[in-house]
């Protein structure tokens, strides 16, 4: 499917762009791969990383908050992944007119960018568990982002072009989540690994599983369509004990803007949401753009069925985590 294509990866230097592009060329042969993102420096070590594909990388210094800049990288581009965002929950909160011009001015540059180039045939927005209800702005963002990716289809009029979206939760071992928290503690010489909440619980899901998901809604997506891994959950405390074995659990209270179980499908979406067998789809409620385009092989989940890290029927144990996070790589 990518091959002898152009992809475009807005936010391409950031952690899933970094592995996506990995992931793409060594599976595929694309024949451009066009990195969108304003930090010089972060491309300048991207491009180092993959000095020897100059053929295919290519560097565009760019915001999504300017729509000029985005229709001139979009020239020839086949499909576009939109992973850039501002994404720290207290970072969106202290700069909220920021978080609204990157989040959601950003998700309308690149669809309004998309449908004036007739080039672009699929576009695939990465979106969180935090839009889901959201109780901070960085979900309340990231929603909006998500309506407006699945209504951009019925803007697309008589274009070939699809737009979805892929939801997951936090990337094991990602910036500003708790395994980095708790390795530091560690590496200081900590005895004790605080926990907010000990009823907490979170999905598992690694990059690997992102990219592969993003891979699949750029093939399968007839438009509209909001993709989501089935994984595995783990409880806080577990991961405690798992990255260190018998150690103290102060609970210290649950952080502002924190839920204490991540949603990824509530059970208002149960009514246009199908299982499949590695991962669930919501359809849209509404579909101004056609009939309904059910991708075949699914079932429809029971009426008022939600994914909730709480309620999943998969679990990790401490030996399981042990094992993943023997096996992960962590962010720097
Ligand atoms: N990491 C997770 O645990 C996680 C979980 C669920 C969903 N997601 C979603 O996945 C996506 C990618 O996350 P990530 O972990 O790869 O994020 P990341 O590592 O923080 O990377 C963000 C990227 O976006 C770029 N960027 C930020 N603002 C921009 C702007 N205004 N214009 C252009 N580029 C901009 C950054 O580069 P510059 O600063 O150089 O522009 C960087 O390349 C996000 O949409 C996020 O909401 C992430």
């Amino acid at each position: 499917m990518l091959n002898g294509k152009i992809v475009l990866i807005t936010g391409g230097t950031g952690s899933f762009g970094n592995y996506f592009t990995e992931c793409v060329l060594k599976h595929y042969k694309p024949k451009k791969i066009v990195i969108y993102s304003r930090d010089e420096y972060k491309q300048f070590n991207m491009a180092n990383k993959y000095k020897d594909y100059t053929d295919v990388m290519r560097f565009f210094i760019g915001d999504v908050r300017d729509k000029e800049r985005l229709l001139r990288a979009l020239d020839g581009v086949d499909y576009v992944i939109h992973a850039a965002a501002l994404k720290q929950v207290p970072a969106c909160e202290y700069n909220p007119i920021e978080a609204v011009k990157t989040n959601i001015d950003g998700a309308m540059n690149i669809v309004n960018a998309v449908l004036d180039t007739p080039s672009v045939k699929r576009v695939v927005a990465l979106s969180t568990d935090k839009a889901v209800n959201p109780v901070n702005l960085y979900g309340g963002t990231k929603l909006v982002s998500d309506k407006l990716f699945v209504a951009a289809n019925a803007y697309s009029g008589t274009k070939d072009v699809r737009f979805s979206v892929v939801r997951y939760g936090n990337v094991a071992g990602s910036r500003g989540s708790v395994i980095p928290f708790f390795r530091q503690i560690i590496e200081n010489g900590g005895k004790e690994l605080p926990i907010t909440d000990y009823r907490m619980t979170r999905f598992w899901i690694s990059l690997e599983e992102g990219v592969q998901l993003v891979i699949k809604a750029l093939t399968e997506a007839n438009g509209g369509e909001t993709f989501i891994s089935k994984i595995p959950s783990f409880k806080i405390p577990d991961l405690a004990q798992a990255m260190l074995p018998g150690c103290g659990m102060p609970e210290v209270g649950i952080r502002e803007g924190e839920k204490l179980h991540e949603v990824m499908i509530t059970a208002e979406d149960s009514s246009t949401t199908y299982e499949y067998e590695k991962h669930y789809i919501i359809y849209p409620h509404y579909n101004w753009w056609g009939k309904e385009n059910i991708i075949s092989g699914g079932k429809k989940v029971k009426e008022g069925f939600e994914y909730n890290s709480g309620t999943n029927q998969k679990w990790l144990t401490v030996e399981q985590l042990q094992k993943l996070l023997t096996d992960m790589k962590l962010e720097h």
